[in-house]
């Protein structure tokens, strides 16, 4: 070979050689990599302040999925990873349209055999409600992670980029498939079904307070240490895929002294589900409850729910559900159970059915 190719050649060679073999193993090692798509959606991950030590009053859904993804260089080295924008929005004012536009976009995506997991960035305001949704809606068993963040893109110590960077892990990982819809954030990992918003401001707010995170991020490596035992994703009887739109479901709070106003508000404007978010053990004050009867036998569907936050609201305990054909909203928050019903009244309008599915999901 020497008398052939001078050194300059021999060197440009083996250079080639070289790069040649490195571009193998990268390839090797992104071939390795699990495949996640990171949905955007808005919200104070995607915000942005006036200045580092802004973190409230800020201007959430501002950045873009590219630059999401672009602010966390060390994704790449985790995941192969694509961003959709799907809606650039408050959370807040998310609508039953982008609800069905989403539940039908993880579905496709999810399909796809080169798709191994979804990541949905979201405001927390809603976060719990889409997870939720999606949770009775995702029809795979691959993983779904919603994840947000309480302090802007901008903020001293934002906590967007590593929840984001937490949130992938967690969607490449096998051992979260079938766990249903999870929520990833603050180092944690909670059911799409249980958790909740408890602070309006701080990096710690979501939380399953008496049933219990699922398990943890530590270092980056996801950890699990149970499961949830309703019905979720595969599990369920809900397609969205050819709904164009969602049942007017609504929620009536209850409080001391409270009247009938709302609930008959919410039934004259077209409400076909109501769920009563109650006092206690889900009561009806007396001056509500006249309203609720007579909605029932107007053929409005009514759950009772409690305003509380834990617990079971028990069938026939602070009323008389059988006697009156109301629901009870078992465990669920007010908000949840309104998505519930929502996809319930998808299917059916009798009462006994759909006590049937808020004690299976
Ligand atoms: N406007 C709220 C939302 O988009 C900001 C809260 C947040 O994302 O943390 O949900």
């Amino acid at each position: 070979m020497s008398k052939q190719f001078p050194q300059a050649v021999r060197t440009m060679l083996c250079g080639f050689l070289f790069m040649f073999a490195a571009a193998a193993v990268q390839a090797q090692t992104t071939a390795k990599l699990p495949n996640v798509t990171i949905l955007a959606t808005g919200g104070t991950i995607a915000g942005t302040g006036a200045t580092s030590t802004t973190t409230v009053g800020y201007t959430a859904a501002t950045v873009g999925v590219q630059s999401l993804i672009a602010a966390v260089p060390e994704i790449a080295k985790v995941a192969n990873v694509t961003g959709e924008q799907v809606f650039q929005i408050a959370s807040e004012n998310i609508s039953d349209a982008q609800w069905l536009q989403l539940a039908k976009r993880v579905n496709v995506l999810l399909a796809q055999p080169n798709v191994d997991g979804i990541v949905i960035t979201h405001g927390t305001d809603t976060l719990e409600e889409t997870a939720y949704f999606l949770h009775l809606t995702v029809k795979s068993r691959k993983p779904v992670v919603l994840v947000g963040s309480m302090r802007p893109s901008t903020a001293l110590s934002a906590d967007g980029p590593i929840n984001l960077y937490n949130a992938v892990r967690l969607a490449g990982t096998p051992e979260a498939a079938g766990r249903g819809v999870l929520v990833a954030m603050n180092d944690q990992i909670h059911s799409a079904r249980d958790v909740t918003k408890a602070n309006t401001t701080t990096t710690d707010t979501f939380r399953t307070s008496e049933l219990g995170v699922i398990g943890y991020i530590q270092g980056g490596k996801p950890f699990f240490y149970r499961n949830v035992v309703r019905n979720h994703t595969l599990d369920t009887e809900f397609d969205v895929s050819k709904l164009d739109a969602l049942p007017q479901v609504d929620v009536a709070y209850a409080y001391a002294n409270v009247g009938d106003v709302a609930v008959n508000a919410l039934v004259a404007a077209g409400a076909r589900g109501l769920v009563h978010a109650g006092v206690g053990n889900g009561s009806l004050p007396a001056k509500t409850k006249p309203a609720l009867v007579k909605a029932r036998k107007d053929g409005v569907v009514i759950v009772r729910a409690s305003r509380v936050g834990q617990g079971i609201v028990a069938r026939n305990g602070e009323a008389n559900d059988d006697e009156l054909d109301f629901v009870v909203a078992d465990t669920l928050s007010p908000q949840k159970a309104r998505i519930l019903l929502m996809l319930a009244l998808t299917k059916t309008t009798d009462t006994k059915n759909i006590q049937r599915m808020f004690y299976t999901y």
